[in-house]
């Protein structure tokens, strides 16, 4: 094992940069050269690579992003190209094989969630060597117990809370938070457990509208006279749909959601007359520092992959379970997203005390 080439796929979320720099730094402890690939897979396909030595990694580890740039877009399977004029999907998974070997790369490590660890399975079955890092601030990937991101992602939206309950306390107003996710509810119940939220709506539950208003009422019946609301994006009525803002092509998954906190603002002033606003907390989850929990991950996850490629174990994904960091085939991670289960021991919590979940 001499070198290795490392690359960040899909949204950033907090701690990207903090791998990162985990990586460049076990590997130089080993003798390992190390190269960072610009922008996720497009980088890969177009050959664009750069150093990564101990110098450029040097004072990243509080910073968010990724000094490796990334993309949603650029999948190598189905990569756009304009053909005689038109925008068409081309396989360049062959290219991207084919600048590892030119740059002498032996493995490459994929941080990356659900849609770019599809990715890199894909070539973990062409016979590329590849290990996976978890990464998204949706939580949402399969045998890990948590992705790196997620946290600083809820402590996020936790301060959002804290400051609309003044403002929805002041003018007795409902609050509606609305916050990522995709199909997951899990920064949703996280957040909204740290943050003393009333209602909290997650893709898992359907959620009746009816439910919510009474339980407001109740509330204001026993002189509390504002509510908080956090509703994932993912969220949806019973016998209802999501809301997609738009779909997008030359993703792994196209759709693109947002608009339910929107919708539900809407239909309780028209239904139920409650005076109602609606923050989209938006992209501030995916920015910024990342809080000390997810450093650690971040760096424990690095020095891991590191460890696992001078073992030689490959078409793996690094992952914590529990409190170790294992080894899990890539295929287990992204056959299927990890939803909030009913029993989940946090919702029960947030049950108990009272929360409304909507349904
Ligand atoms: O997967 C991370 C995430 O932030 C989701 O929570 C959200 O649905 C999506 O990415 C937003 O994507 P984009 O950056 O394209 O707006």
């Amino acid at each position: 094992m001499r070198k290795l080439a490392v690359l960040t796929g899909g949204g950033d979320c907090p701690g990207l940069n903090a791998v990162i720099r985990a990586i460049a730094k076990s590997a130089h402890g080993y003798g390992i050269e190390v190269l960072g690939i610009r922008d996720g897979f497009r980088g890969a396909v177009e050959g664009d690579f750069m150093s990564l030595s101990l110098k450029d990694v040097s004072g990243i580890l509080p910073r968010g992003g990724t000094i490796l740039g990334t993309t949603n877009r650029d999948n190598p399977f189905a990569y756009e190209m304009k053909l005689n004029g038109m925008t068409q999907p081309v396989d360049r998974s062959d290219d991207v094989i084919r600048n590892l070997q030119e740059h002498g790369v032996d493995a490459l490590l994929a941080i990356g969630g659900d849609g770019s660890l599809n990715i890199a399975l894909k070539f973990a079955n062409k016979g590329l060597k590849v290990i996976g890092i978890p990464k998204t601030i949706d939580n949402d990937l399969m045998a890990t117990d948590q992705t790196f991101g997620f946290q600083t992602a809820v402590d996020t939206a936790q301060e959002a809370l804290d400051r609309l309950h003044t403002t929805a306390e002041s003018h007795h107003r409902v609050m509606v938070l609305e916050v990522m996710g995709r199909y997951a509810g899990w920064i949703a119940l996280y957040a909204g457990v740290a943050g003393g939220a009333d209602v909290i709506l997650i893709p898992e539950i359907p959620y009746n509208l009816n439910r919510i208003a009474l339980s407001i009422q109740k509330r204001a019946k026993q002189g509390k006279k504002f509510s908080i609301i956090v509703v994932a994006e993912g969220a949806k009525p019973l016998g209802g749909e999501m809301v997609v803002e738009r779909m997008m092509t030359g993703r792994v998954d196209p759709i693109k959601l947002g608009g339910i906190g929107a919708k539900i603002g809407h239909d309780l002033e028209e239904h139920y007359g409650m005076e109602t606003r609606v923050t989209v907390l938006g992209h501030l989850q995916r920015g910024g520092s990342p809080n000390a929990y997810d450093r650690v991950l971040s760096t424990r996850y690095g020095a891991a992959a590191v460890d696992a490629a001078l073992e030689e174990e490959f078409g793996i994904m690094v992952a914590l379970q529990g409190r170790e960091i294992v080894r899990v085939p890539l295929r287990e991670a992204v056959d299927q997203i990890k939803l909030v289960p009913l029993n989940d021991p946090l919702l029960l919590a947030a049950r108990t005390l009272g929360m409304e979940m909507g349904d």
